[in-house]
């Protein structure tokens, strides 16, 4: 396993990468961060990718690089388009970031990325049985860990709740749109970890995404039989994730 890895995130408003420690999990360079370009179409999305990583100055060719990218990633191939451009559907998309970059990249949704980093360094250190992390942000990612081992594409952002698709009620993009209070939306996370807990019985719940640092505003109002608890690695939970991935 190498020492240190470079971990590249690619969210719907922003693309961040840094160097990783991989026995910490710690940074080892700044947070590196650019915007996401409108509209998300692939080409500019690579171009900003690459312009990212020459950021990160020189990157010996054995260091692992990992991307984690929000979609269902089969094979490499991206599967799914929530809030980038339609035209990533169906697309072999590591390929054409290995060909832009020049190297072999390791390529993962962002929120299995940082539910592999919680379980490794975080909140969800040697947690047992079934750990369910939420990253609420542009959309609501999910990672679904047992024992520690990632169950991938879990894609929970997207259950059908009361009609609608789970993030565009309770992600923080849907709480800054529609100007709720810090109670109106717990009430909509409320429901939406409720109908987590009854189709999976999870033994913990974590929560991450930007929005994690305030926690303390709206956790506390929800009501569960789960501990939910706040993820620890915060924004580089992705970074985190996609370079230890990298790295094994
Ligand atoms: C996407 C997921 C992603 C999540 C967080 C959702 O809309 O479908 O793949 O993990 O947003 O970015």
């Amino acid at each position: 396993m190498s020492t240190t890895a470079v971990g590249i995130d690619i969210g719907g408003t922003g693309i961040k990468g840094a160097i990783v420690d991989i026995a910490t999990g710690e940074l080892l360079t700044d947070r590196m961060k650019l915007a996401t370009p409108d509209g998300g179409k692939p080409d500019d999305i690579l171009d900003t990718v690459l312009a990212l990583f020459d950021q990160l100055g020189e990157i010996g060719e054995a260091t692992p690089v990992g991307v984690c990218f929000p979609a269902i990633i089969i094979n490499g191939c991206t599967m799914s388009a929530a809030n980038v451009s339609k035209k990533w559907i169906g697309l072999d998309a590591e390929k054409l970031f290995e060909a832009k970059l020049g190297r072999s990249i390791h390529f993962v949704n962002d929120a299995d990325a940082a539910g592999v980093a919680e379980a490794r360094y975080g909140a969800a250190r040697d947690a047992k049985g079934l750990t369910i992390l939420t990253t609420l942000g542009t959309g609501i990612g999910s990672a679904m860990l047992f024992d520690g081992e990632l169950i991938p594409n879990s894609e929970l952002g997207h259950l059908e709740l009361d009609g609608h698709d789970a993030e565009s009620l309770a992600s923080t993009s849907a709480k800054e749109k529609e100007d709720l209070s810090w109670k109106d939306w717990a009430k909509r996370l409320q429901r939406y970890y409720e109908h987590l807990e009854l189709l999976f019985s999870p033994d913990l719940i974590l929560v991450g995404g930007g929005i994690s640092k305030s926690s303390e505003e709206f956790l506390p109002l929800l009501e569960l039989r789960t501990p939910i608890k706040p993820a620890t690695l915060r924004n580089n939970a992705g970074i985190v994730g996609a370079a230890e991935l990298a790295s094994r």
